[in-house]
């Protein structure tokens, strides 16, 4: 979030070859590159594959960067013989010989010595890599080092808490930066400007308003080729403990003193503290049997390549929770996240008390006024909208519900990829959209005590909302599209 200009410096991306480096961070690294952002920056991937060397490595990405179809092979071949170099570890990484060709590069280049990090790897390999960089002495270096490490942080508490305590081992707090992709999200960072930068939303954003408040994070794809991962994580760890847990948390935070990424957290980490236990009884989880999704037949999660088929990970939860707190005390927050659901939609749904008397009733013969809602939409269609009544023109006197909205893309085109957000942020040294040790550890809390619970896992077709059972939580769901 901050407008300096980046610092020279060396990129390292440990897991170079792997999904996240492949469909995210070098197409990120090449528009933030194409836009002039990176100018004095240098690209080394690290792997195990240690056939390959710096050329095989950019031609590799070039043919990556070349299927976007975003950029002519020209540009993008120009741009991998400029940015990309490549290390190869084998199978038992000698940190010290990455060390030196770190350092070689930086000679070479004529680099300050700044160096991220970039471990785009299975969080079971975290421990030994920081490890391993941490004894080779590349926790610090001639210009600052910071280390970039990716959900899932830790696989319940007691894991949070013994990965914080290996990570300090070699690098500070302020070195780390836990990213949460849906905090570099535009739209999810616009929530603090959308409650703290227009008056009339944060008067109106209190028990006294508000009648509950439901967040959904909705997919329509499957497990896309991470089953041996998802199997074990399942939706509560994938997307309940991390996602949802940060924009539930952003919904219902205090004004921070500034809009700085130590104010920011602590008011976050204290809506965590406020949650009360969460009731097994107030959590549905679901996994998804075949179905139909956008008229195409579609497998069930057992049937998957790599699943079990007895497999009991639940790939949807919804679950109740309360904040106690004097802003939110009775107000419920429903959250509900799923994979193949009927399509993709990130949204947050506040929702207002009901006007306390009817003065229209004789004419509205079900006396029935709509509360009014407010629809922030994370994605896709970017924005918000405010549904009100209106009265329909003519006779007879009829009230209907119309929506005011706004589109980020009308007012201002396409929206930044959430990892360019968080690139840059990290490169700027703002820790604003990053989880601290405290944040994480606050958060696997909360949902500790579930993950040992045996709560049944219904089953729901594909293309539906999640299985029936869901109705006993009591929240309205907004599905239809707005
Ligand atoms: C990831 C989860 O963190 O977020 C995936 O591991 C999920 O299972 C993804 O599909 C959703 O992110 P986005 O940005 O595509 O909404």
């Amino acid at each position: 979030m901050s407008p300096t200009k980046v610092a020279p410096h060396l990129f390292v991306i440990l897991g170079a070859l792997g999904d996240l480096a492949r469909r995210k961070l070098l197409p990120a690294l090449y528009h933030l590159s194409a836009r002039g952002d990176l100018s004095a920056c240098r690209i080394l991937g690290v792997d195990t594959d240690d056939k390959l060397d710096d050329n095989g490595f950019r031609a590799w990405a070039h043919k990556l960067l070349e299927s976007t179809g975003e950029a002519t092979s020209a540009d993008i071949s120009q741009w991998c013989a400029k940015y990309l170099h490549y290390f190869g570890t084998g199978r038992s990484p000698n940190y010290l010989k990455l060390a030196a060709r770190i350092e070689a590069l930086e000679r070479e280049h004529r680099l300050p010595g700044n160096r991220v990090f970039y471990l785009a790897l299975p969080s079971g390999a975290v421990p030994a890599v920081v490890a391993g960089l941490g004894k080779a002495g590349l926790s610090r270096g001639p210009g600052w080092t910071r280390l970039v490490l990716e959900k899932p942080f830790g696989w319940d508490l007691a894991s949070a808490q013994k990965l914080n305590l290996e990570v300090h081992r070699y690098f500070d707090e302020s070195q780390i930066y836990r990213t949460d992709h849906f905090l570099g999200k535009e739209t999810v960072q616009n929530l603090l400007v959308f409650r703290f930068g227009n008056t009339f939303f944060e008067h109106l954003w209190s028990r006294e308003h508000i009648e509950s408040i439901e967040i959904t994070v909705a997919e329509s794809l499957r497990v896309e080729g991470r089953a041996a991962y998802y199997e074990r994580a399942g939706a509560l760890r994938d997307m309940v403990q991390n996602h949802l847990t940060q924009l539930m948390t952003l919904v219902a935070m205090e004004v921070p003193a500034a809009f700085k990424s130590e104010a920011i957290r602590n008011e976050k980490i204290k809506v965590l503290e406020q949650i009360t236990p969460i009731h097994p009884q107030d959590v549905v989880l679901g996994q998804y049997t075949s179905g139909r999704i956008g008229g195409e037949k579609v497998a069930g999660y057992r049937e998957e390549p790599g699943v079990s088929p007895n497999s009991r990970t639940a790939t949807f939860v919804a679950l109740k929770l309360e904040v106690a707190n004097w802003r939110w005390k009775g107000v419920p927050f429903h959250l509900r996240t799923g994979k193949r659901l009927p399509r993709r939609c990130t949204q947050i749904v506040i929702r207002y008390h009901c006007a306390p008397v009817s003065i229209f009733h004789p004419f509205e013969s079900s006396c029935n006024i709509q509360p009014n809602v407010l629809v922030i939409i994370l994605q896709p269609d970017e924005g918000f909208e405010l549904l009100f009544q209106v009265k329909a023109p003519g006779q007879p006197f009829r009230l209907t519900t119309q929506p005011l909205h706004f589109r980020y893309a009308e007012a201002f085109g396409k929206l930044l990829d959430a990892y360019e957000t968080i690139i840059l942020d990290v490169l700027h040294g703002d820790q604003t959209l990053f989880v601290c040790d405290r944040e994480v550890e606050h958060a696997w809390r909360l949902y500790d005590e579930l993950l040992d619970k045996d709560i049944p896992v219904y089953p729901y077709p594909a293309g539906t909302w999640g299985p029936a059972e869901i109705d006993k939580l009591g929240a309205s769901w907004l599905n239809r599209s707005v």
